[in-house]
């Protein structure tokens, strides 16, 4: 007897709605990864094979998920990592999953390159809201952003440092996301796919409007289309970038500031010296330099380094309230999600996003009774079996 599968249950679940609904580019932007995907299904796999350690007879009725970090109380020791374009695969993403995760209780990392502004995502709700920026070539245009971001009550400010230079995917060449193929290639591709995804096209290709990125909207000219700003800002990134720019950050941000796309421990050496607040272990999905480790092969080799001098974060392959668990276990004050966060809002809309959250609280609580630990500052090594294992 086939199941039904009348609701969906686990991250995979959401990305088959997220599939069904999305036009193909949109979807494969989402989805894939830096050229053969190799590091995309190494996030996932090297998660997979860690192996937890059941105990039991602990009285484990008393559990707690909640956690603190910086300054603001969790629901689980999760936030939402920033995806570029959310707002081309959910009605004004954004600013609705930035109402979700406050509503739920963990903090939502905005996107430099977001459809909704920093001003409209704030708006939208309540609880720590993070800002993730990309380094551009106008210094002017950053400090501005940052300026704005405080004055919309950003509590976290995110340096992502792994895209100094854009990874190709082949799936986006493949589909002309990323420049390429010719003008009718690409209107045929744009018609064809808002054809087969009518709810898409209503919702959020015509009610999702205007499709202009917000953050950067004011520095930009000339743009109209999403392809437009994203070229744009992939000329402006600055490739430049370097230890030597964190002092310049610093004086125009006196929040917390973490750095996110380290994977080496030298490098998380150099951005406990640089000051950083936190850090996150991140390949960006996956997304960036393909061959790469997985960030939870390489998240105890950065904590044997940087352990208690700043708080560490890791992303890449986190798909269920176990990998959660794993991550802490592993020396992570948190675990952040990705493309799964997207799938559930991109499929199933804000009521979807909050159950996944809801369902990842479910299992990282079930996932701590039954390796015997009450609360998440007593979750180390223990609960998993044997050594962690190197990625390959
Ligand atoms: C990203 N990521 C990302 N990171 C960032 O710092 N700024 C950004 O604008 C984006 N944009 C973006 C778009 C898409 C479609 C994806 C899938 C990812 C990387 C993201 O923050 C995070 O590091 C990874 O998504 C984590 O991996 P998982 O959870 O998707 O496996």
């Amino acid at each position: 007897m086939p199941t039904l599968n009348l609701a969906p249950a686990s991250v995979a679940d959401y990305r088959r709605l997220a599939e069904a609904r999305l036009p193909r580019f949109l979807f494969d932007y989402l989805d894939g990864g830096a050229y053969a995907e190799v590091t995309l299904a190494r996030n996932v796999r090297d998660f997979e094979r860690l192996e937890l350690h059941q105990r039991i007879l602990r009285d484990v009725s008393a559990r707690s998920t909640a956690v603190t970090l910086f300054g603001s109380e969790l629901t689980l020791p999760l936030a939402l990592s920033p995806v570029g374009l959310s707002g081309m695969m959910a009605r004004r993403g954004e600013a609705a999953a930035r109402k979700v995760a406050g509503a739920f209780g963990v903090p939502y990392c905005l996107s430099t390159l977001s459809v909704c502004s920093v001003e409209e995502t704030a708006a939208a709700g309540s609880g720590p809201l993070w800002f993730q920026l990309y380094m551009l070539r106008d210094r002017g245009a950053c400090a501005d952003l940052i300026g704005r971001a405080k004055a919309a009550g950003v509590s976290v400010l995110v340096l992502t440092v792994d895209l100094p230079v854009v990874g190709t995917r082949y799936r986006d060449v493949r589909n002309t996301m990323s420049g390429g193929g010719n003008a009718w290639a690409r209107l045929r591709r744009g018609l064809i796919s808002y054809a087969l995804h009518p709810g898409w096209a209503l919702d959020v290709g015509l009610g999702g409007k205007p499709h202009v990125l917000g953050n950067i909207a004011p520095y930009v000219k000339g743009a109209a289309t999403p392809a437009d700003f994203s070229a744009w800002a992939n000329a402006s990134i600055d490739p430049s970038i370097s230890w030597a720019d964190l002092a310049w950050i610093r004086a125009q941000w006196s929040g917390p500031l973490v750095i996110k796309g380290i994977l080496s421990p030298e490098d998380g050496v150099e951005a406990v010296k640089a000051g950083a607040d936190g850090i996150v272990v991140s390949n960006h999905g996956g997304r960036q330099l393909d061959g790469v480790a997985s960030t939870i092969s390489m998240l105890p080799r950065i904590a044997e380094k940087v352990s208690g001098q700043t708080r560490l974060l890791v992303d890449g392959g986190v798909r269920s309230g176990q990998d959660i668990l794993k991550a802490v276990a592993l020396g992570a004050d948190a675990a952040m999600i990705g493309r799964p966060w997207v799938y559930a809002l991109a499929g199933a809309g804000e009521a979807g996003l909050l159950n996944q959250l809801k369902a990842l609280q479910g299992e990282f609580s079930v996932s701590m009774a039954l390796t015997g630990t009450l609360c998440v500052k007593d979750v180390n090594a223990s609960v998993l079996f044997g050594p962690p294992l190197a990625s390959n």
